[in-house]
């Protein structure tokens, strides 16, 4: 038997509906939503019952701390409407920035400021205040001019077959969405619910914290958290995702 058979054979084995998936039409994409169970879907509508909005109110009051507040050069927060939905974006220097990076700029370079780390606290707080004022509006995020090369980049990880299961995104995101896998059922895999609360993390996570999740679960090498590779990748998600609703802060099993 030739390796590629053996190859083939394994997955066959393993996954055995990434076999049945390959053969499937060309892919849609639906708002991250309507893959969840209905449970979920009304608790993330509802945040009396979303664990999450405990990081926005902390966002919130983030926003008016300090002597050189967040507030005193914005505003008040709602003047954030809109702004999630066009990151990540690659700003005058032509570094490439999500959501999370933007706030880490302003930290360090207006607030004068040692940078709150990826994964804080404070800074997934921040970050789901500010995405909280972009919640149902489109994704329209840049992808012309500057963004073009990181969105290349990004679309070439995503189309890439990766790790011991030599399985690209797509393979599952796309050819696969709406069946289960291992309890979870599985979406288009866009960034529009981040941060988001994973009851499974018992905590709020970044996009890139659930990237690492899916980078393990093919067996592949976990990037670092805000690296160059996962922000290309973030950018093509978000791509694939324009026009649907930021749904973040969003809730997860
Ligand atoms: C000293 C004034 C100042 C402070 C303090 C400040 N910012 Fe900014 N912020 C700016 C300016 C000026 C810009 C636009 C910069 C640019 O476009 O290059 C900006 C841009 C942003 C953007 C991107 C907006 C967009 O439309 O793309 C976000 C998000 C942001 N700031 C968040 C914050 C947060 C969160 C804090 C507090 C941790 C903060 N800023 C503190 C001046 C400030
Ligand atoms: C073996 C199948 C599989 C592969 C391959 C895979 N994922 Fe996932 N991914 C999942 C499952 C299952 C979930 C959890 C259910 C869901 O939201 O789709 C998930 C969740 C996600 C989510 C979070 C969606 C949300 O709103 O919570 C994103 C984003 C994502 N994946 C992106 C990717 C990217 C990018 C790649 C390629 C680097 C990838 N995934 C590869 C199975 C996979």
């Amino acid at each position: 038997m030739s390796a590629g058979r053996r190859t083939k054979r394994a997955l066959v084995l393993a996954l055995p509906w990434v076999a049945v998936g390959l053969l499937a039409g060309a892919a849609e994409i639906r708002p991250t939503r309507d893959y969840l169970s209905p449970e979920l879907r009304g608790a993330q509508d509802d945040p009396s019952r979303h664990p999450g909005w405990l990081w926005v109110e902390e966002g919130e009051s983030q926003w008016r701390a300090g002597g050189r507040s967040c507030q005193s050069c914005h505003g008040d927060i709602g003047s954030m409407a809109g702004v999630a939905a066009r990151y990540p974006a690659v700003a005058a220097d032509g570094a490439l920035l999500n959501l999370e990076g933007r706030i880490e700029r302003c930290r360090t370079a207006n607030q004068g400021e040692a940078a709150f780390g990826y994964e804080s606290e404070a800074l997934l707080s921040l970050t789901a205040a500010i995405a909280l004022r972009s919640r149902g509006m489109p994704v329209a995020v840049a992808t012309e001019g500057p963004a073009a090369p990181f969105l290349e980049e990004g679309r070439r990880f995503y189309e890439t077959r990766q790790g011991q299961l030599n399985l690209a995104c797509g393979q599952c995101h796309d050819d696969n969405a709406g069946r289960h896998l291992r309890g979870d059922v599985i979406s288009n895999g866009l960034g529009t619910g981040y941060p988001a609360y994973r009851l499974d993390w018992n905590t709020l996570g970044s996009l890139h914290r659930r990237l690492r999740a899916c980078s393990l679960g093919v067996r592949a090498e976990q990037l670092a958290l805000g690296s160059p590779e996962y922000l290309a990748l973030e950018l093509f998600l978000a791509s694939r995702a324009r026009g649907q609703p930021i749904e973040a802060p969003g809730l997860r099993r």
